[in-house]
């Protein structure tokens, strides 16, 4: 099945909030607004939306409370790409040229920080303390993930721990709390409220272990940039981190360091595929799933849970 099949009866409210996010992105100064419209016209999968639009169905669900809070969700994962790809002098992403690449870095951090402030300014519509306090919580540790990364970078003695803590912070979180400001926005019982939390922050901790498989596993083409970026990048993921156990792949993978070029990495990154790795790598992101199925156990049954379900099993299977 389609991605967008799983959610198909939420195509009406999808199409407004594609509409509002476009106006969202709407700015005076020219560069600002075409940087704008350029970054939602290179599409994505819009998972932060679909998650808050799913979570508030489990409640009063009035699609123009909550719909500013999808908005604002997909406008701060937008924005801080848009940064990320500035630290990490990103070419491309989502087989465009990036911001920063198209234009300069300098473009790029203030539609980032413009992005980020429109996102704030339609959060204010949800009068609720603790969902601003949720989502200023989860922007500081985005924040603090993407600075560990940096200093983590080249680091093959960093352990597991380290790995985890930090996709949290990058990716788990700011999903977990998709689903709970949807929840919030659709007064949802707290109980539930937490569950659909837990239930976000294992599917993006499955997500981006996936994400970081198919780093090593996807063509170019899937990936819409190099594959073998990361460790390029020196940004050490779970499948490296598995492979250098073996004492001889670890020799031969340590070497790589900011010096390393896409020739230098090519052999690295066939080493690492040929390992166990990718195995063991799945293996902890259907783990991470498996927790997630087990919360839907848990939440009352609707035709959202079987979509839940299936956007959560096609994360765990996706291919690129
Ligand atoms: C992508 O990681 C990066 C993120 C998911 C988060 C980036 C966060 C910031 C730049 C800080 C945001 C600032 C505020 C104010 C919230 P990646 O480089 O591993 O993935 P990629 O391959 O998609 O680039
Ligand atoms: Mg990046």
């Amino acid at each position: 099945m389609k991605l967008k099949m799983m959610y198909s009866f939420l195509s009406t409210d999808l199409a407004i909030i594609e509409k509002e996010l476009e106006e969202t992105v709407q700015a005076e100064h020219p560069l600002l607004r075409q940087a704008g419209v350029e970054l939602l016209q290179a599409g994505g999968k819009r998972l932060r939306p679909v998650f808050v639009l799913l979570a508030g169905k489990f409640g009063d669900y009035d699609i123009d409370k909550i719909k500013n809070v999808a908005v604002a969700l997909e406008i701060i994962h937008m924005a801080s790409l848009v940064h990320d790809d500035v630290i990490d002098d990103a070419e491309l992403r989502r087989g465009r040229q990036t911001i920063k690449s198209k234009y300069d870095n300098k473009v790029a951090m203030y539609t980032g920080d413009f992005l980020f402030a429109r996102a704030l300014e339609l959060m204010t519509k949800l009068q609720d303390a603790k969902a601003h306090k949720l989502l200023s919580h989860t922007m500081v540790e985005l924040c603090i993930g993407e600075i560990e990364q940096i200093k983590d970078k080249y680091d093959f003695d960093q352990n597991l721990r380290t790995y985890l803590r930090r996709i949290k912070r990058k990716t788990a979180l700011l999903i977990a709390v998709s689903c709970q400001l949807g929840a919030i926005a659709a007064n949802v019982s707290e109980d539930i409220q937490k569950k659909l939390y837990l239930f976000g922050y294992y599917v993006g901790m499955s997500f981006q272990i996936t994400d970081d498989i198919l780093d090593f596993t996807a063509t170019e083409e899937q990936l819409g940039k190099p594959a073998g970026s990361d460790l390029l990048q020196g940004n050490i993921t779970l499948p490296v981190l598995i492979a250098i156990r073996d004492s001889q792949l670890r020799e031969q993978i340590v070497g790589v360091s900011s010096h390393s070029s896409v020739t230098d990495i090519k052999p690295i990154i066939e080493l690492v595929k040929s390992s166990n790795a990718i195995d063991k790598s799945f293996e902890l992101s259907n783990l991470y799933l498996q927790k997630a199925f087990d919360i839907l156990d848990d939440v009352p049954n609707n035709k959202t849970k079987t979509a839940f379900h299936n956007i959560a099993r096609f994360i765990g299977k996706r291919k690129f």
